[in-house]
């Protein structure tokens, strides 16, 4: 019997039970049956708790990218791959066969090793969503070098400091990209950043807007000429089970952003199983997650979980808005696409316009629609269903992270009946827990607790770059020997998950996780601010936005409002990027603190929301006058 792919209801129940009772001998089946190994495991896994330190197919020897293209060439050489399906439509979209996948990788391998990358290399890739940024992707994978992809919305401060962080020593970028109406001049952020970092040696340079930029003669090259002069094979890099594959930046509750560290045999074997089962993947299907490659979804669903199932996935430039609000729906009639996975905000923005737009397409290809990212509330849920899977569709809302590598939580396609706002049950493998205040396991159902993972699974980051004892901090502290995922969630009678909500000092906006810390750090930066708080509030489209209270210095105060308003969003836009620019600031003369000094964000958070008439226990407040005061100002 074999456990990759889930035929029915009490079958995932079987399965389920197996994972958890014998997990070695589940896990090692799937791995030994559907992949290539260079060398087999000694141990399926190797874990220290307490140390939190976790090892998966121990001594395995194995480079995904074989297991990506070269094991599909012989069967599906000329099967499309990678649909590129370009921001303009009407320029033409790119069907790239796994055979012609294979040469691109093989020269832009060869190319990155002519130019001194070695294996454990850092290489930093910031590039539009162009067949480049895939391929780039692939041929660190295939050489050894450990990827860091850096979506390319983030400001060049942001990209220094991840550059900086896990020491790159070279940059993969463009003159420039197109999403909508704008050209993005990538390659003068990426110049601006490089000021503040030595440890970059060289920057490889896709042509892609022909935009004219500067080129410095002792860093940068063009990268055609080189791949036009690269051999069209390579011989794989042998890799251990464990090395490090890529490093994914992710906002935390405090400080700089996390640099998650995912490796290798773990990632690809629960990546290419999750993607098989959740989007009931079959030969021949067209499928296209519309998220972006520098974050974990695109990662794991638009990159390795499909192609590692030979899949053909679609990779899309543009934006849902450009030219109009039917992109999607036309995209999706054009390449007749059958598994769709995108996130609630952007559902909620496309439900807000007429329905002619998604009504003009023929969307009867489609057999599964996914949603990830953030919570999909109940409207979203109903049109998602209703216009775009025309009730024919189940919906996958699944539940995981950028540090869990794959899907954790999700229905299964015509399995697991599914339920409005329920992420549903966990895959196999995956033992989620309710934790309450008391660091006590929830028994039972219809219960709300933190939600832990109880058991590691393969895909699991394993470390915070160059910070071990923060990644043992923030995820294996609070409840002792289990994950702790920073969601709240809610168990119904039957066991079914729905997410509700972050628990610390993240705040989802538009899908992106944002750390209120680094954009508070941004803001406190201005002259004119002495201190800032940050926190989310509920919006109709983005989900949660963000609220900033700021305190001014004294000579800040007569300043004119408005414009100090622009220059903090300025700040933060520079710092950061314009995702995390605040929708509201209120001025205020003081925030609410415990004796120990710590901001009371609960209360803010009700201000925000506009709940300002319970604000339950405020007796541990130094300044319990300053909620009134902070009240009285919102209204
Ligand atoms: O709060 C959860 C929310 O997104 C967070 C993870 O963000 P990130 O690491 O950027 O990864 C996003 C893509 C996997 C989670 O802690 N989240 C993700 N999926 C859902 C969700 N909240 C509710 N329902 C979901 N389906």
């Amino acid at each position: 019997m074999s456990y990759y792919k889930i035929p029915s209801l009490e079958q995932y129940f079987k399965h389920y039970k197996k994972s958890v009772r014998e997990p070695r001998k589940f896990w090692d089946k799937i791995a030994f049956e559907n992949f290539s190994w260079y060398q087999k495991w000694d141990k399926v896994f190797d874990f220290d708790i307490e140390e939190a330190k976790f090892k998966w197919f121990v001594n395995a020897k194995v480079n995904i990218t074989k297991n990506c293209i070269d094991r599909h060439l012989s069967k599906r050489g000329e099967k499309t791959a990678i649909i590129f399906e370009p921001n303009d439509p009407s320029e033409e979209a790119l069907h790239i066969t796994y055979n012609e996948l294979y040469v691109r990788v093989a020269k832009m391998a060869n190319v990155l090793q002519e130019q001194g990358v070695k294996k454990g290399d850092r290489v930093c890739i910031y590039l539009p969503m162009i067949p480049e940024l895939s391929i780039a992707v692939l041929a660190c994978a295939r050489i050894g070098a450990i990827h860091s992809v850096v979506f390319a919305g983030f400001s060049s401060s942001a990209l220094a400091s991840r550059i900086n962080d896990s020491d790159c020593k070279m940059v993969i970028t463009s003159d420039g990209g197109f999403r909508g109406n704008k050209v993005i001049n990538l390659k003068e952020i990426v110049d601006e950043a490089l000021l503040n970092c030595s440890c970059v040696e060289k920057v490889l340079v896709v042509k892609r807007t022909n935009d004219s930029i500067n080129m410095n003669e002792e860093r940068d090259i063009f990268l055609q000429p080189l791949l036009d002069n690269a051999l069209n094979s390579h011989i794989a890099e042998i890799m251990d089970a464990e090395d490090p594959l890529f490093i994914l930046y992710t906002s935390g509750s405090t400080g700089k952003p996390k640099g998650m560290v995912h490796t290798i045999a773990g990632y690809m074997v629960y990546t290419a199983y999750t993607f098989k089962n959740v989007f009931n993947y079959e030969e021949n299907d067209v499928y296209w997650c519309t998220a972006d490659i520098g974050w974990i979804t695109g990662h794991s669903y638009i990159l390795y979980g499909p192609l590692l199932n030979g899949a053909t996935t679609v990779m899309f430039e543009g934006i849902p808005s450009y030219p109009d609000f039917s992109r999607f729906w036309q995209v999706i009639e054009k390449h007749k696409v059958n598994q769709f996975y995108t996130a609630p905000t952007a559902i909620r923005a496309l439900a807000k316009e007429k329905l002619d737009f998604v009504q003009k397409y023929q969307l009867n290809s489609l057999k599964v629609i996914g949603s990830v990212g953030e919570p999909i509330n109940e409207e979203a849920w109903h049109w998602y269903n209703d216009h775009v899977g025309g009730k024919r569709c189940p919906i996958v809302d699944t539940w995981w992270q950028t540090e869990t590598g794959g899907i954790m939580i999700s229905p299964i396609p015509f399995i697991t009946p599914t339920k409005p706002t329920y992420a549903s049950l966990p895959l196999p493998g995956i033992q989620p827990v309710l934790m309450d205040e008391l660091r006590n396991e929830i028994e039972g159902n219809q219960k709300t607790g933190s939600l832990c993972i109880k058991f590691p699974w393969p895909s699991m980051a394993r470390t915070i770059w160059g910070d071990h004892q923060r990644y043992k901090e923030t995820y294996f502290t609070a409840f002792p020997g289990k994950y702790f995922t920073g969601d709240g969630a809610l168990r119904d009678e039957v066991g079914y998950y729905r997410i509700t909500g972050r628990v610390d000092d993240v705040v989802i906006v538009s899908g992106h996780n944002l750390g209120t810390a680094p954009i508070e750090d941004a803001i406190n930066e201005h002259p004119a601010v002495a201190e800032s708080a940050i926190v989310g509030f509920p919006h109709e489209i983005k989900g949660n936005a963000l609220y900033g209270y700021v305190i001014l210095k004294e000579h800040g105060i007569s300043r004119d409002k408005d414009n100090l308003t622009k220059e903090i969003n300025q700040m933060i836009s520079d710092q950061i990027g314009p995702i995390a620019k605040l929708d509201k600031i209120q001025f205020v003369e003081g925030l609410p603190k415990t004796r120990s000094g710590k901001i009371m964000r609960r209360i803010l958070r009700k201000i925000a929301e506009g709940d300002i008439n319970n604000f339950g226990d405020i007796s541990t407040l130094l300044n319990p006058e300053i909620v009134e005061e902070i009240k009285n100002g919102k209204l």
